[in-house]
């Protein structure tokens, strides 16, 4: 139904139609194309067999290794396949690939009202180990920092 692959060049359209849908602020295709260009990053997509997204593109997370950190950037999935395992599987496909590569912990920041990805992090094993008072500038939201060992 679904397979999961490098985030590539010609994915880039799909992932920002999806990346619109899914954040009120936007990561711009440059941002993308810097990340997919970056050599410390790890991105994965999952392309499904919908004709309605271009490539099959239905869900994407980015993230680098540092210093043996899986440092999570973003993770997202179509607004119709969501509920479906979609990102647990892309998660725990990432996991496996970062330890090959002898990464230790992953980490990221999310909004402290975010609660259907908190919910989903707490879920695959991920802790809150502090926060970032007013770290989003658009709201002066907190974010939440989660953590969890591999
Ligand atoms: C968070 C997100 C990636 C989850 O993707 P998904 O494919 O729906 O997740 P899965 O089906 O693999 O996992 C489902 C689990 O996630 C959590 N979850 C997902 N959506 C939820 C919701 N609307 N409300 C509460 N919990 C939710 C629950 O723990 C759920 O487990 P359950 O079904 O047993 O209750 C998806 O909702 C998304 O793309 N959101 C918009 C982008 C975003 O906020 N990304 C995270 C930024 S840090």
């Amino acid at each position: 139904m679904w397979n999961i692959g490098i985030f590539s060049k010609a994915d880039l359209d799909a992932v920002v139609a999806i990346e619109r849908q899914a954040f009120r602020h936007p990561w711009s295709r440059d941002s993308f194309l810097k990340e997919i260009t970056c050599e410390c990053a790890l991105n994965l997509v999952v392309r499904g067999d919908d004709t309605q997204y271009p490539h099959g593109v239905v869900a994407y997370l980015c993230s680098r290794l540092i210093h043996r950190e899986m440092y999570i950037l973003k993770l997202a999935v179509a607004q119709n396949w969501r509920r479906k395992g979609v990102a647990s599987m892309l998660l725990k496909e990432s996991f496996s690939r970062a330890l090959e590569k002898a990464a230790l912990t992953a980490i990221l920041d999310v909004r402290r009202s975010n609660f259907p990805a908190i919910s989903f992090y707490h879920k695959h094993g991920f802790q809150v180990v502090g926060s970032r008072p007013a770290y989003y500038s658009d709201t002066g939201e907190d974010a939440l920092v989660m953590r969890k060992k591999l």
